[in-house]
């Protein structure tokens, strides 16, 4: 789509413009990422970025709760004012457009567009409206994620995702967003990484709601994919226009030696993290051999539910940061070796762009049926600094340019990837660990809110601008 081509690019700094700045992060001639149809944009979540979660009638959600419980997450930090971006929201969509970024993927907080009752909450609603309306203004594609784990509390209290008639409120949420925002929205993504909600939610308790239990997690995801499956032909029946899809995070799990054992839990890594997700929506059944990784779990199943969740996809969203080096635990599992002299980022994450291409071309041989994919989230976090009004991000842009390279080599090998979201336009709330890691192209000072534009984001933009320069 085109770009508000009067505001595009004039934030990038006067190195950039002159092409004085050695420029790390352009990709190669070849690259299908000159395509002009190859979508390149950010994304976000809004109780990482938002604040304001007592304004406009918003209710309280389980990150509010989790968040304010002490001990859950680094330094005891919130999401209450976050990137105070429901105030800056139109100075922050500028900067979006500054950037010549084409695209944009952000969520809609549940708790602040409906009451308990289900009723529309108007000023929470308008918010969106005019955010999504501002999108289309500028000619940025919108991506909107209906659940990006933001529950609403009072679903929690009534059990939420262990709760089977959490995943038809879901429904009627779906029903009235797209009642209300069709035609403003150009892909809507039902779930934000299941897995997470599911497992980190439920299974081992390191996200909201807190609880672990494997029995759980199988539970919740399955009411998780339920709500997905439920909601698709409510979007489809309301906003015939856009395209519907969920976003799954992948994981890719090397085996530490060549023995049996190991790459049995290599396999059984990847069953966990990515089949557990992909076969049901794919191919409408929970793969097996998750039951042999956890025994006894398996959710229950009503009749149907497995046609419900398999409803056909206009795209797959895919959430990639890293490999995980595992071996045998000596029973039915697998453990983490981690490796040594790799290189990692502030989270501790291994830089492991083969995995990304590798998993990519993998699926498109599992499963028949692959949607057309778009990378929702690719990213890292590095302690970036403000230096002389600068931040050089070296490390994100050999990442980033590492990444997209995978990418290129996963469409020549045949995998229809359409587009790539950065994650993420600007610093925010990390969940567990609230605000030390840094995910941004854009960095935020949380005690003044002043954006910089990091390195990383004008080299993107710099990329962006020679593209659509092209002829
Ligand atoms: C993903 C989340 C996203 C962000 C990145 C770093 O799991 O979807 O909100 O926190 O990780």
């Amino acid at each position: 789509m085109a770009n508000d081509a009067s505001a595009a690019f004039d934030t990038l700094s006067p190195a950039v413009s002159k092409g004085s700045l050695a420029d790390p992060f352009t990709p190669p001639a070849d690259s299908s990422l000159w395509r002009k149809n190859f979508l390149l944009g950010a994304a976000t979540a809004s109780y990482q970025i938002e604040g304001a979660v007592d304004e406009d009638g918003r209710l309280p959600s389980i990150w509010d709760t989790f968040s304010a419980t002490p001990g859950k997450v680094l330094a005891g930090d919130t999401g209450a004012v976050a990137c105070d971006h429901y105030h800056r929201w139109e100075a922050d969509i500028d900067m979006l457009a500054s950037l010549g970024l084409e695209g944009y993927r952000l969520s809609i907080a549940w708790p602040r567009v409906m009451d308990a009752a289900g009723r529309p909450n108007r000023k929470g609603l308008d918010f969106y409206k005019r955010l999504l309306n501002r999108l289309k203004e500028k000619g940025i594609t919108s991506f909107v994620t209906l659940y990006h784990w933001d529950l609403p509390q009072h679903l929690e209290d009534r059990g939420g995702w262990l709760n089977r008639d959490t995943a038809y409120r879901f429904a009627d949420y779906a029903d009235l967003m797209s009642r209300e925002l069709a035609g403003t929205v150009d892909a809507w993504a039902t779930l934000n990484e299941p897995w997470c909600s599911a497992y980190l939610g439920y299974g081992n308790g390191h996200h909201a709601p807190g609880l672990a239990n494997d029995r759980f997690a199988t539970q919740a995801m399955h009411h998780l994919l339920l709500a997905h499956g439920l909601a698709i032909p409510v979007l489809r029946g309301n906003d015939p226009a856009s395209q519907k899809g969920i976003v799954a995070n992948i994981g890719r799990g090397t085996a530490n030696s060549d023995s049996a054992a190991d790459q049995r839990a290599a396999h059984l890594f990847e069953v966990q993290h990515n089949a557990w997700i992909l076969d049901p929506l794919l191919k409408g059944e929970y793969p097996q051999d998750l039951f042999e990784l956890w025994p006894g779990t398996e959710p229950l199943v009503l009749d149907g539910d497995m046609r419900t969740i398999a409803a056909p996809l206009d795209f797959l969203g895919i959430n990639y940061y890293f490999r995980t080096n595992v071996a045998s635990d000596g029973a039915h599992g697998f453990r983490d070796v981690p490796l040594e002299g790799v290189e990692r980022t502030q989270m501790g994450w291994e830089v492991y762009p083969d995995g990304l291409r590798d998993l990519l071309t993998g699926f498109k041989k599992t499963y028949r049926n692959l949607p057309p994919i778009y990378i929702t989230e690719n990213g890292m976090a590095s302690d970036d600094k403000v230096i002389d009004g600068h931040v050089d991000d070296a490390q994100r842009i050999s990442f980033l340019k590492r990444h997209l390279a995978a990418v290129d080599q996963a469409i020549k090998a045949g995998v229809d990837v359409r587009g790539y979201f950065l994650w993420s336009l600007m610093d925010n709330f990390e969940w567990a660990f609230g605000y030390e890691r840094r995910f941004g192209v854009v960095h935020v000072d949380y005690s003044t809110q002043k954006r910089t534009v990091k390195r990383s984001a004008e080299l993107v933009a710099k990329f962006l601008k020679e593209r659509k320069a092209r002829v």
